[in-house]
């Protein structure tokens, strides 16, 4: 089977919608610090260019968190594997997702992560496929809604791979 990839979102396209995401924030938090979450891996491409795009003072964390493997279907199963270094007491916590799909990682997430005392905790996805919704999120800042198609590129990847894209793909299957 050979994967070809077709482009759903170019380049320039997720570029200006991350620059437009990072004026409303900037705006939203004018005269504040917000603290950006980045979910590795899959955010770490978002989240740079969306931090170069914040013009209030920004500070980074990262967390790990996995609930997929080679599959491209969600387990349900959220498991902690790096938790933050420094604490979010008093912070403005922007936790940054690069796809909701089921919502299952980011709702553990906001329970888990909200008892450590920020002082406002939004959520922030590059991408979201409303259609796969299983868990409920309030998500602030949505780049892209997509339909239920399995996407890789700008961090997501498929079995670890393609996570260079400068694009959003979808990953299609050939015999
Ligand atoms: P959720 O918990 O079902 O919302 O899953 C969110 C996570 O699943 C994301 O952070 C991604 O790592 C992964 N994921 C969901 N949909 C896709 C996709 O289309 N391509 C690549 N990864 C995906
Ligand atoms: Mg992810």
């Amino acid at each position: 089977m050979t994967e070809k990839i077709r482009v759903m979102i170019p380049e320039e396209e997720v570029d200006s919608k991350i620059e437009e995401l990072g004026k409303r924030i900037s705006q939203d938090f004018a005269g504040q610090e917000v603290h950006l979450i980045c979910i590795l891996k899959g955010s770490v491409f978002f989240v740079c260019e969306l931090a170069k795009r914040i013009t209030v003072p920004v500070t980074l964390d990262f967390m790990q968190v996995s609930s997929y493997g080679a599959e491209t279907k969600s387990s349900g199963v959220v498991k902690l594997s790096k938790d933050l270094d420094e604490p979010l007491s008093g912070k403005n916590v922007i936790i940054v997702e690069d796809i909701i799909d089921s919502g299952r990682t980011l709702s553990h997430l906001v329970r888990l992560l909200g008892q450590r005392n920020p002082k406002t905790m939004t959520l922030c996805t590059l991408l979201d496929k409303p259609s796969r919704r299983v868990t409920e999120v309030d998500v602030k800042y949505t780049g892209f809604q997509i339909p239920d198609e399995f996407v890789v590129g700008y961090g997501l990847d498929y079995d670890q791979r393609y996570r260079n894209l400068p694009y959003i793909g979808v990953i299609e299957f050939e015999n």
